[in-house]
């Protein structure tokens, strides 16, 4: 490519480091054309989508995009993390030596961008000048257009933190190339899909996608797996797949942080985003930081930090309205730039449409296509039922564009941590909250936390699955070590914070119903463990942790069952009794776990045997 030097200098990349790596990725993969982008370029490139079909128009400002059918979910299976180091193997981060797979991924890239534009996106995870600003850089490289408008809205693009890095060597090297969709063999023994972290050296290569969770770098591995393996080799951090929000006491002033992890499309975004307030009165404020990652870290001065290295949201499209989550559909107003994949889309009106955004789908069925793009009239009867939008299909969103964002939801110093929560969808034996006290307690519940498995991931949507700390697809080194680190970063801060086990997904065996109303109502159990934290309250003691006692907990105007809250705030010793063979067997899996970790089982285990 003769004009490439002068295409880098055009665009003021001055890095060296960052132009040999473009320089060598162009020539391997022979593009046509090269165009750094930044954040300012985001009109354009949405108007070039635009005209070239890419996305469509979704009202005022509002985007749509359909991504290829069998392309519509993380692929955890073709999910590799490599390294030089053998003792690097885990038991969930498939681990591949590089030498072994590198020529492969590499050997679909090679070529793959002729006739292409590559898009070189310099990007920063974490606001400037956090003290984790060092691990935060990358640049990633594709093929796809519409990847740089979600990485525009997900991350902080342009050039000038690249080219200022203090090393200017220290940046991600992240590159996607789509590939040919319909001819990779998706699920089949013949699948082309590669989605590989050179963790030991900073590496990311992915082929065989457009989906988000696979195609923007910066967000699941970069600022998860490949923040996780960072975190860990420096000894400085943790990389979690976490929400992060604040509640405000207005009449004392104090604000409490909470962060937790639920596995994907379990309920994180909607936590930290919809907290309902008003509906205890005026008292307090809930301020969302994040809704899919953060860092964590100890400070100077000795607190437990986290901040979100994200700059969007990503969020679950599914049951996103008035009543469950109102500060969603405010960020995705018109005007807001957001973007919608694979939900349902009207050709003649513009109109998006989502299973739960209304209580029917829209009753007159003209111009209304489904997420695979067949007209909605012509489909055929046998699929009369089938849901109109992806059940994975996302809204991508800047986090300036939430009502409720933090003041200071860019503050490099990152938040003091307070409290550490655990979730999932599990239809029984999980209460809707149980504190735990006890470090190597709370890091042992994280690692035995048990959930169904969601359409956020290709498989089998309902089957209950170990996802420690809801990690599973992000782990990028062994869990033995993992949770060494755990006990080693967080045991350092001298605030303890009180870790929890909340659950918004138990049901009714007859019926089905979900037992608590969720979504905006769970700040009450999120209060009650801040005021467990304070001492105010006491709880019941449980063998699993403290449940709330119901007249601890502020139940105010809401309308639930009395039977159905009882069964929340009791446990089930017999199914306990019995999860803790479950857990045993899956905590053997993990060599080298550490010595406080089976103290841990054990204390529980025997706890249980007295109840
Ligand atoms: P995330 O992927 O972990 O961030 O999960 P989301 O917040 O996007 O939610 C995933 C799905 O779970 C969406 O369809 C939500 O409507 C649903 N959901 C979230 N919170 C609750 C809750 O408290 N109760 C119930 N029943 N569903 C919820
Ligand atoms: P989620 O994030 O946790 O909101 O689903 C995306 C993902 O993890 O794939
Ligand atoms: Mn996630």
């Amino acid at each position: 490519m003769a004009d490439l030097e002068k295409s880098l200098d055009d665009a003021g990349l001055t890095n060296s480091s960052v132009r040999e790596y473009v320089a060598h990725w162009a020539e391997y993969l022979g593009a046509d054309r090269i165009e750094v982008v930044s954040a300012s370029d985001d009109a354009r490139l949405v108007q070039e989508a635009l005209e070239a079909g890419e996305i469509e128009p979704a009202g005022e400002g509002l985007y749509y995009s359909r991504s290829y059918s069998k392309d519509t979910a993380r692929s955890e299976e073709r999910t590799i993390v490599a390294t030089s180091r053998p003792e690097d193997e885990g038991v969930y981060n498939n681990w591949r030596h590089t030498d072994e797979i590198r020529p492969v991924v590499e050997g679909h890239m090679k070529g793959a961008m002729a006739g292409k534009t590559m898009y070189v996106i310099p990007y920063l995870m974490a606001p400037p000048g956090s003290p984790l600003e060092r691990f935060a850089a990358g640049v990633e490289i594709t093929d796809n257009r519409t990847v740089c408008l979600h990485m525009i809205r997900m991350a902080r693009v342009g050039v000038n933190h690249i080219n200022q890095l203090a090393d200017q060597d220290m940046f991600v090297r992240a590159v996607h190339v789509t590939g040919d969709l319909p001819n990779l063999g998706q699920g089949t023994p013949d699948d082309k899909r590669y989605f590989v972290t050179v963790a030991d050296e900073r590496t990311i290569l992915h082929f065989g996608s457009s989906y988000g969770g696979n195609a923007l770098l910066g967000k699941i591995a970069h600022g998860l797996r490949q923040a996780a393996y960072d975190g860990y080799a420096s000894g400085e951090f943790l990389g979690e797949q976490f929400m992060l929000l604040g509640i405000t006491d207005k009449e004392t002033g104090e604000t409490h942080h909470v962060c937790g992890g639920f596995p994907s499309a379990s309920g994180k975004t909607n936590l930290a985003m919809t907290l309902a307030p008003d509906a205890l009165g005026d008292r307090y404020h809930v301020s969302f930081y994040g809704d899919d990652i953060a860092w964590l870290w100890v400070g100077e001065d000795g607190n437990l930090y986290g901040l979100n290295p994200e700059n969007g949201v990503f969020g679950v499209a599914k049951d996103t309205n008035e009543r469950t989550n109102p500060t969603a559909l405010d960020s995705i107003e018109p005007g807001t730039q957001a973007l919608f994949t694979n939900v349902a889309y009207n050709e003649q009106t513009h109109e998006v449409w989502w299973e739960g955004k209304t209580p029917h789908h829209p009753q007159d069925a003209t111009g209304w296509r489904d997420w695979k793009g067949e007209l909605i009239a012509d489909r055929n009867p046998d699929e009369a039922g089938d849901p109109w939008a992806h059940p994975n299909s996302r809204f991508t969103t800047t986090l300036a564009n939430v009502p409720n964002v933090a003041p200071d939801f860019e503050d490099p110093k990152g938040v003091k941590i307070d409290a550490i929560i655990f979730g999932g969808r599990t239809r029984d034996r999980e209460p809707l909250v149980r504190a735990i006290d006890d470090l190597a307690e709370g890091v042992y519940d994280g690692l035995t936390l048990g959930a169904e498995a969601t359409a956020a991931a290709e498989g089998v949507e309902g089957k209950l699955r170990y996802d420690p700390m809801s990690m599973r697809p992000f782990m990028s080194y062994p869990e033995g070590p993992y949770a060494a680190q755990w006990l080693k970063i967080v045991g350092a801060a001298k605030d303890q914070p009180v870790f929890a086990h909340v659950n918004w997904f138990q049901r009714d065996p007859e019926d089905g119903h979900f037992l608590w109303p969720g979504y905006r109502e769970n700040l009450r159990a999120l209060l009650w463990l801040v005021q467990y934290k304070k001492g105010q309250v006491t709880g019941r003691k449980t063998a699993v942790g403290t449940i709330p006692l119901k007249e601890e907990l502020n139940l105010d105007g809401l309308d639930i069952d009395a039977g159905d809250l009882d069964t929340i705030l009791d446990i089930d010793v017999e199914r306990w009794r019995q999860e803790m063979g479950f857990r045993e067997e899956h905590l053997k899996q993990f060599a080298n776990l550490p010595e406080e970790i089976w103290e841990a089982h054990r204390r529980v285990a025997a706890a249980l045997d007295q109840e």
